[in-house]
């Protein structure tokens, strides 16, 4: 089902959006407004169109290239089309962001299915506020997916694949898991259907736990954590879209061990050629020294644009990132990368043996 002028598909989908939460009719009704390129004029009859969000970044780009080497159809949606990569038959097509769900309905006109990767989450906002020299703006990560989900729904996509995270649930220790869980529950409600891809936390990052001094410090206590490659959560994305018999279904995204931080550690002096170490702190520790990798960074960079240090939220988001480990939620191994992809999930020796370039400042200080 595709948005156009035609008023026979605009009564089809008006029907179908019928029982379609708040914000999605309020959206059709907006875009009945729109007049202007329709990009599902550039579809061809028949065929199957995939959208990719977050083509500029690490996950959706992995994605986008992949389709692309498959020979198939799809739209790149993203905010900046300069960083966008340049692949045979993909559209590119702009929208401010997520949350400008007429944008993101006329970009989704004509696509089957969607790929939404989760949005930036505030530190992140913060840090794009600095990079471009703007002031910070209002965000609700929430209400960015509901508008993008909302614009799936209203303009016909038939599935939505969403980046979740592991362990979303109302109750999870992770804030932002939450967050996702609440995606989730959206997504639902809009009756499209869907794919959830839980996935752990990424590999690719292991080595920026690693503070100046040799030391990863973290609330994590001796829990465990399956750390998984973007790589590997790619494949299974694209597995998915290009699959069948994955509507409905959740999968939990991991690699193939659960990692203490201390085993973690051993893997990063393995490579690195001197003792790494972890130490871990009591979550009153962090919450009051932030003393943790990044987390100063975060800090100096939040002062600098707003004038003033981390608040509550996003202290909890950065705490809670790490305490989810300590719990338990952040270790779950699951089988989904070789049951999606066919071949085994990376592990972090194998990973890091493969990319040196992610700890590469590390071995030049040696
Ligand atoms: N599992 C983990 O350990 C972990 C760690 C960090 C983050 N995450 C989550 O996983 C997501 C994907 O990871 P990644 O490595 O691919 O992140 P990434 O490299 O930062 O890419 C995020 C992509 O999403 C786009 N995007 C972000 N917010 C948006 C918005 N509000 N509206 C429209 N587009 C938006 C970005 O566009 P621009 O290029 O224009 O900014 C970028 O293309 C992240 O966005 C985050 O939610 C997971």
């Amino acid at each position: 089902m595709r948005f156009s002028s035609s008023g026979s598909e605009r009564e089809v989908i008006k029907t179908s959006c019928s029982t379609l939460p708040g914000p999605c009719l309020y959206l059709l009704w907006e875009m009945e407004k729109q007049v202007c390129a329709d990009f599902s004029e550039r579809t061809k009859e028949g065929e199957m169109m995939f959208a990719v969000t977050g083509a500029t970044g690490h996950i959706g780009g992995k994605v986008a290239a992949r389709i692309a080497s498959l020979g198939l159809p799809q739209r790149l949606i993203v905010r900046d089309p300069s960083r966008a990569p340049k692949l045979p038959g993909a559209d590119i097509c702009q929208v401010s962001s997520y949350g400008d769900p007429t944008a993101m309905g006329k970009a989704l006109s004509g696509v089957q299915t969607m790929f939404l990767v989760s949005a930036r989450e505030i530190m992140g906002v913060i840090k794009e506020s600095k990079d471009h020299n703007t002031s910070m703006p209002y965000y609700d990560r929430l209400h960015q997916h509901i508008c993008a989900v909302s614009a799936a729904a209203a303009v016909g996509v038939r599935h939505v694949i969403y980046l979740s995270f592991l362990n979303a649930a109302p109750d999870a220790t992770f804030v932002l898991a939450r967050e996702h869980f609440r995606t989730e529950e959206f997504v639902r409600s809009t009756g499209v259907a869907f794919t959830f891809l839980r996935q752990g936390l990424y590999m690719d990052n292991v080595p920026q736990h690693i503070m100046s001094d040799d030391v990863i410090r973290a609330p994590a206590g001796q829990g465990r954590v399956s750390w998984i490659t973007r790589d590997d959560i790619a494949d299974c994305v694209v597995a998915v879209m290009t699959g069948h018999g994955h509507d409905g279904q959740i999968y939990d995204l991991t690699g193939p061990e659960a990692l203490s931080m201390e085993e973690t550690a051993e893997r990063l002096s393995a490579v690195i050629g001197r003792k790494i170490s972890y130490e871990a702190l009591t979550p009153h520790e962090a919450r009051v020294n932030r003393n943790m990798s990044r987390m100063i960074d975060h800090e100096i960079l939040r002062q600098s644009i707003a004038g003033t240090g981390i608040t509550e939220p996003e202290l909890e988001g950065w705490v809670s990132h790490y305490l989810q480990i300590a719990t338990g939620e952040a270790g779950p191994v699951a089988d989904s990368v070789p049951r999606l992809t066919g071949h085994p999930a990376q592990s972090l020796a194998e990973y890091l043996e493969k990319h040196p370039e992610t700890y590469a400042h590390f071995l030049k200080e040696s």
